[in-house]
């Protein structure tokens, strides 16, 4: 909602959460539907999309570039693709609004075809790195005009002749290896990517669902992920699972209120991104899943969460890249448990919408929580929560959301200084909350 004026927020105490919900469709995958669906030969149909603005944003430049993008009112989306040569140069310049998925994945998408696309974003999206994307897409042949220090706006001239390249990955994100894979697409013989840790694999699945030549293996060095470019794909049908992202803020919210009992139902279980679950069960939350199932490709299931006494852990390093959107609704729950939390391996957290890592220590800061930080670790003394902080959010959607939730349990009500960019990743957040028992309302 970049240009929209801000929509301060409060959170009051709550007790009791109860409810059986559904969360929107994951953010990831959505995105990955609208554009694959692009470049894919037929109509994709994709139902339970996330309709919030970020994937909305990338729905507009699909169809800027040629695809035929329409929502019929059953909720389904439809997506006449161009193939995986066939995209054109937009008209206009392409916005994707706060989304870093989206610009950076549009990217790779577009960079092995010859066109010419002008990128913008809002303020928080302009201020994040595309070095990350823009070095390897380069290397494929593509050139770019940036902003100062390789940032939006930013235009790119896709390559005549793209060549295949074999990319190890300089820092852990699915974006880069998307966008670099995204390249492949249309690029003739193997690119590969090369990823020491493993970060959340949908691009590798669902290509692989869309009919690509897309393999991968583990070696000393990582995952080899390799494609072999210029086979066209076959549009799929595609039924997107709940955000595990977005559940993480009702997980939390039951957990840490008194007297609660949730269940979430349909909600994404792909391991790469079930670390906040693992690391909530290890602070004693009571979470239980049940109902596991296949749907889709992805692994599903049911969410029964009851408020539970947590106590702070270590969060190791390593499991940083299956939670990396849900630090700063941990540093939430690990202020009201036993102890001290310990998450480290954070260093992603400086690039985000916003600086999270500085967000969220200023936030639990205004509301009495004591925090320890070095660049890429984070410490968060336990205990509960005085609140009556008013948190700055800097455009970023999780930051507000995470300080709505520590409301829900704090002595005195927590204000979020702006809560319009709930819209990017989870619009109906506030009906869904408030439908369980909480209370988070407009600041008069
Ligand atoms: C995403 C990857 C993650 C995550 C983002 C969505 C994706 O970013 O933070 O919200 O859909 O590929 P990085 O891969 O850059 O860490």
């Amino acid at each position: 909602m970049h240009g929209s004026s801000p929509a301060p927020l409060r959170s009051h105490h709550a007790n009791g959460l109860k409810g059986i919900l559904r969360v929107p469709g994951d953010k990831s995958i959505s995105h990955r539907s609208l554009m694959f669906g692009a470049v894919a030969v037929g109509e994709t149909r994709a139902s339970g999309l996330l309709e919030g603005e970020d994937v909305v944003n990338t729905a507009k430049a699909m169809q800027a570039l040629g695809a035929k993008v329409e929502r019929t009112a059953d909720g389904i989306w439809h997506i006449q693709g161009v193939g995986v040569s066939g995209l054109m140069s937009p008209k206009g310049d392409l916005d994707f609004g706060n989304s870093g998925t989206g610009v950076r994945l549009a990217l790779g998408l577009m960079a092995s075809t010859p066109l010419i696309a002008r990128c913008i974003g809002d303020a928080s999206l302009s201020r994040r790195p595309m070095g990350r994307v823009t070095v390897p897409l380069c290397e494929i042949g593509a050139r770019f005009e940036t902003a100062e220090g390789g940032r939006l706006p930013l235009t790119l001239h896709g390559a005549k002749d793209a060549v295949p390249i074999t990319y190890k990955l300089p820092v852990a994100s699915a974006q880069v290896k998307s966008a670099v894979l995204l390249a492949g697409l249309n690029t003739p013989g193997r690119t590969t990517v090369i990823e020491p840790v493993a970060t959340r694999d949908h691009t590798e699945r669902m290509l692989k669902a869309f009919g690509a030549d897309i393999a991968s293996e583990t070696r000393d060095d990582g995952r080899h992920i390799a494609i072999t470019g210029q086979r066209e794909l076959k549009a799929q049908t595609i039924d997107v699972p709940g955000d595990p992202s977005s559940a993480a803020f009702a997980m939390v919210a039951a957990l840490i209120t008194e007297g609660s009992d949730i269940s979430i139902e349909n909600v994404m279980l792909n391991e790469t991104r079930t670390g906040l679950i693992t690391t909530l069960i290890e602070m004693g939350g009571d979470i239980a899943i049940e109902k596991r199932r296949l749907a889709g490709g992805e692994e599903v299931g049911d969410l029964r969460i009851r408020s539970s006494r947590l106590k702070g852990i270590k969060v190791p390093a390593k499991r940083a890249p299956s939670m990396i959107d849900e630090y700063p609704v941990l540093a939430v729950a690990a202020s009201f448990a036993e102890g001290i939390t310990h998450m480290e391996g954070l260093d992603e957290l400086r690039v985000k919408e916003s600086d999270r890592l500085a967000a969220v220590e200023a936030g639990l800061a205004a509301n009495g929580v004591t925090t320890g930080s070095g660049p890429d670790w984070l410490a968060v003394e336990g205990g509960g929560v005085s609140g009556g902080g008013l948190v700055e959010t800097h455009l970023d959607h999780r930051i507000a959301m995470a300080f709505l939730v520590m409301g829900l349990a704090s002595l005195k009500a927590v204000r979020v200084d702006d809560g319009a960019m709930i819209a990017t990743s989870f619009p109906n957040f506030i009906s869904l909350m408030n439908g369980m028992g909480c209370r988070i309302e407009p600041e008069r």
